[in-house]
């Protein structure tokens, strides 16, 4: 793979993994490629060798998003990570932070690269970036991801480079774009899904490598599950209100769309495929699954945006098989860019986005069961929801073989607030908030949207509520965690043997 180097300077650069990790040591800030793709592979395996070794160190871990086992997992069960940032979904690294054993701080993904520019993450000691090649000029090739790559690069003292076997063709899809940084930031110009306004690679200074190892191994592939019933059911209540707004002359038609991770993101996506109202779609997203290939061969996309590509092996065979035909759509961005509040708005997205819980106000919690316990992160909901033309918050109407609501009277951690929340979606309902006081709002998602087990429960207590005290948004604060108190109690938050009891 050194024909993969084509700025000879650097060939001196080539060295296995041992030694490149040598410049990872105790209290390393280390920023890596990688955004649910796209991460090294190498490296960590090497630093999870030498714990095992006996060796003890710890670093501070900063990546794009998720990275999966590979990365987060098995640094994690080595014990090596003093600090996370931002969102993660690995089971064995939220433990150890619920545990208070890793430090986390969850940010929007859209902030991110801004803030490590600015030096608010402390000195970027060592990136380490997943590269397809680096070009005649000594810049950097990104594979299947960007998300902050362009800035970590920018900003880090060494910098160490697993070359990659994912073909080199795949060079022309991303567009590499840093804004300015305030005071003087000029608009970021993107009119259309599919304007190009940066560069094909990552600008690097050569002299900042200190490595560069070549690895033989892939991403560890999405698992592509077939949307269930009520994620379907959620699904199509989006693509008819959508529908139905666009004939009334509510909406333009050719608004892109952005969904969020999950089950329903994927149902809304394949809804597409056999809805005929629905062509000439533009995708501005995050991250671009297997869907997007599909709706692509069914000519159904016009353009596709994201921060990354995370295929499932199946797609992956397909994606490089057409690579030429699947690149003339789809463009790779920084996460900065894909998840930019300025050209959310701009462009004015459909926004579909997957809640742990919603209250009968509309508040939102993304993040964290019981009010306590992490799950992923926010991700980029909190820039799509917020900054969307039209935003859908979406959940199941119940967790745990319905042992949890996920309509609850007053939502036990906020992580968007009615304020950002135009749509709420069950699979049972669906209530536009825009035109409604916060008292519609809790009539119709109390009637609409909660699971018939639990309708009784929260019109109960929002009718009481009502009464006594009252006010713009009725609540009794000794009461609005019952439910939750009661499933930490019980194991189920419907009171025992009687599903509509109080
Ligand atoms: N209480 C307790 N647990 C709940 C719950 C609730 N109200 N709602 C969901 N869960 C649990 C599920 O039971 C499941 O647990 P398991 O992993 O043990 O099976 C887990 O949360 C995931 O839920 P699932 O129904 O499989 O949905 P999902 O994969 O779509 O994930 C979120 C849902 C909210 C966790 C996920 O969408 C997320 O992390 N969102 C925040 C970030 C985001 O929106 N990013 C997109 C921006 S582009």
């Amino acid at each position: 793979m050194q024909n993969r180097i084509h700025y000879p300077a650097l060939l001196d650069k080539i060295t296995d993994a041992k030694t490149a990790a040598q410049h990872i040591q105790d209290g390393t800030n280390l920023f890596i490629s990688g955004f649910t793709s796209g991460y090294p592979k190498l490296i960590p395996k090497e630093l999870v060798r030498r714990a095992k070794t006996g060796e003890q160190f710890k670093i501070n871990l900063f990546a794009g998003a998720s990275t999966g086992e590979s990365v987060d997992g098995i640094l994690a069960e080595a014990g090596l990570v003093a600090w996370r940032r931002p969102y993660m979904s690995d089971r064995t690294m939220r433990r150890q932070i619920n545990e208070g054993r890793i430090h986390f701080k969850d940010d929007h993904l859209s902030m991110l690269s801004g803030q490590v520019r600015a030096g608010n993450w402390g000195e970027v000691d060592v990136a380490i970036v997943e590269a397809l090649a680096i070009t005649e000029a000594g810049h950097l090739i990104p594979t299947m991801s960007v998300g902050n790559t362009p800035s970590y690069v920018r900003k880090a003292k060494k910098i160490i480079i697993e070359i990659c076997p994912e073909p080199e063709d795949l060079y022309g899809i991303h567009d590499i774009f840093i804004p300015e940084d305030p005071p003087y930031r000029m608009p970021i110009p993107i009119y259309r899904t599919s304007d190009r306004i940066g560069k094909p690679f990552i600008e690097m200074d050569p002299n900042r490598v200190v490595g560069i190892v070549f690895s033989n191994e892939e991403d560890c592939c999405a698992v592509f599950t077939e949307p269930d019933e009520v994620s379907q059911q959620i699904a199509l209540q989006i693509l008819d209100f959508v529908r139905h707004e666009i004939r009334q002359g509510r909406l333009p038609a050719s608004l892109p769309w952005q969904s969020g991770v999950g089950d329903v993101a994927n149902a809304v996506l394949s809804g597409f495929l056999t809805d005929d109202f629905y062509h000439n779609i533009d995708i501005y997203s995050e991250v671009l699954q297997d869907s997007v290939l599909d709706l692509i061969d069914m000519g159904k996309v016009r353009y596709a945006s994201g921060s990354a590509m995370t295929l499932s092996h199946k797609a992956r065979i397909r994606f490089f098989n057409e690579l030429y035909r699947y690149k003339e759509k789809v463009v790779l961005r920084p996460v900065e860019i894909s998840n930019s509040p300025e050209v959310i708005r701009r462009l004015g997205i459909v926004a579909i986005n997957t809640a742990i819980e919603v209250d009968i106000y509309g508040h939102v919690n993304s993040t964290h069961v019981m009010g306590s316990q992490l799950m992923n992160g926010i991700g980029g909901s909190g820039d799509f929801l917020r900054n969307g033309a039209i935003s859908f918050i979406v959940t199941p109407s119940t967790a745990k073989d319905g042992k949890i609501s996920a309509i609850v009277p007053m939502v036990s951690h906020v992580d968007h607030s009615e304020h950002s929340v135009a749509i709420i979606v069950t699979e049972f309902g669906l209530v536009d908030t825009r035109s409604l006081t916060p008292r519609q709002v809790a009539e119709q998602v109390i009637k609409k949207c909660a699971h018939p087990d639990y309708r009784d429960l929260l019109w109960d207590y929002y009718q009481r509520a009502l009464k006594n005290p009252g006010g713009h948004e009725p609540h009794i604060l000794g009461e609005v965690f019952r439910l939750h108190e009661r499933f930490m109690a019980t194991g189920d938050m419907r009171p025992q043997g009687d599903a509509a009891g109080s």
